[in-house]
């Protein structure tokens, strides 16, 4: 499949390294090319080129309105929304309880197809590719059934588990994973390289 990522930073580079190891086609669009071109076996364009059907918003949550405005608002496209919207001055959730940030990502972006996913697996074990040997959930929420398998198939043909979660709203729930995850991090000691996994 042919996969647009924007931005270049730590989630931009553990899943193009997790699709391009899948075999598909990934091009980052990055503020910064030079930067960019670190990334392994992937294309490289400015921010603003046309996308593929498929785009990874690897940027800000808080940047969505900005993005919006560069490419159109993505009519038609599958987006996937893999962040976690979270004030970093009080380290709780931006989004209102009961709400989620990707509804408000899927409201900016009214005509595109929404799906969440990828919040939950740290760039460090997307890097690696596994934590302790073993394979890495994915969860996936979205309304658009067809955008979600696409989304679904692109993860499970990349060494990866897709785990549909049901729809959008789901998210909430995590986005609230993500947050305690990242609260976390200190106490379990694993420097950033964690995932969320069912095992059994
Ligand atoms: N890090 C993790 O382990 C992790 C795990 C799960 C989810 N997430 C989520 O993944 C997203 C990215 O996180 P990250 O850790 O990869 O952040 P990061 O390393 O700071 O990378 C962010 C990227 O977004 C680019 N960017 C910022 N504003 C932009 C705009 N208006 N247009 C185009 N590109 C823009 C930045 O460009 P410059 O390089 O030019 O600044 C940078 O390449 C966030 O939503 C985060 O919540 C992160």
């Amino acid at each position: 499949m042919n996969v647009t990522i924007i931005g270049s930073g730590n989630m931009a580079k553990g899943i193009a390294a997790r699709f391009v190891g899948g075999g598909h086609t990934v091009t980052i669009h990055a503020q910064d090319e030079e930067k960019a071109k670190e990334i392994e076996g992937v294309r490289v364009v400015a921010v603003g080129s046309e996308t593929d059907e498929i785009v990874v918003l690897a940027t800000p949550y808080t940047e969505v309105e900005n993005i919006a405005k560069s490419y159109g608002g993505f009519a038609g496209k599958v987006v996937i929304d893999i962040s976690n919207p979270v004030d970093f001055n009080t380290f709780e959730l931006l989004p209102k309880p009961g709400e989620s940030g990707a509804q408000h990502v899927a409201d900016v972006l009214s005509d595109a197809k929404v799906v969440k996913a990828f919040n939950t697996t740290l760039a460090g074990a997307l890097v690696a590719g596994e934590v302790e040997g073993k394979q890495l959930d994915v969860f996936v929420a979205g309304d658009d059934d067809e955008a979600k398998s696409a989304v679904k198939e692109l993860i499970n043909t990349s060494s990866l588990r897709a785990i549909d979660v049901g729809p959008l709203s789901e998210s909430r729930h995590l986005e609230g994973f993500g947050l305690i995850q990242m609260k976390i991090q200190d106490q379990i000691g694993t420097n950033w390289m964690s995932a969320l996994k069912f095992l059994g």
